[in-house]
């Protein structure tokens, strides 16, 4: 039994088998990876005795759920209605120029990914940052630029 195979398994235990239980096992394995690998949605596939397509299908629905390798710090900044009428668009703008990639890329060093997100609960408090798991609200492309900054430091 391989690694993710085994880690499945004791997710699968503790969550059970039934379709109710696919997310938190997905979640899991995302929070352990980084990301979903073929191989482990092969696995959840098999511990769950659902098909690859069905795994796969739940997986790519949920943007939180990245089915390839991504950065070490991921950042993510909302693109719902509020945050977007918020100024979200200069957010991006000045992380892309800062990070030199694009949305969706990930920069060389693969230290960080620059994804967008839909609506993280945050609306009032919109233009919304995520770094991880942190919350970054009323966040201004100086702000923003600060905060990547620290994070640039711890490496
Ligand atoms: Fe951005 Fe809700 S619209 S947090």
């Amino acid at each position: 039994m391989t690694r993710i195979e085994e880690f499945v398994k004791e997710q699968a235990e503790k969550h059970g088998r039934d379709r109710n239980s696919l997310m938190p096992i997905l979640q899991a394995v995302v929070q352990s990876e980084r990301f979903l690998s073929e191989e482990a949605m092969v696995a959840v596939a098999t511990e769950l005795d659902l098909s690859t397509a069905d795994v796969f299908g739940t997986a790519t629905f949920y943007t939180f759920m990245d089915t390839f390798p991504r950065g070490k710090n991921i950042i993510r900044i909302c693109k719902t209605i509020t945050c977007h009428m918020k100024g979200k668009d200069a957010i991006v703008d000045t992380l892309e120029d800062m990070l030199k990639i694009k949305l969706g890329q990930t920069t060389t060093d693969g230290k960080f990914s620059l994804l967008q997100a839909n609506c993280l609960g945050w609306c009032h408090k919109g233009p919304v940052m995520l770094i991880n798991d942190e919350v970054y609200p009323e966040i201004t492309p100086e702000k923003a630029v600060e905060v990547v900054s620290k994070y640039l430091k711890k490496g």
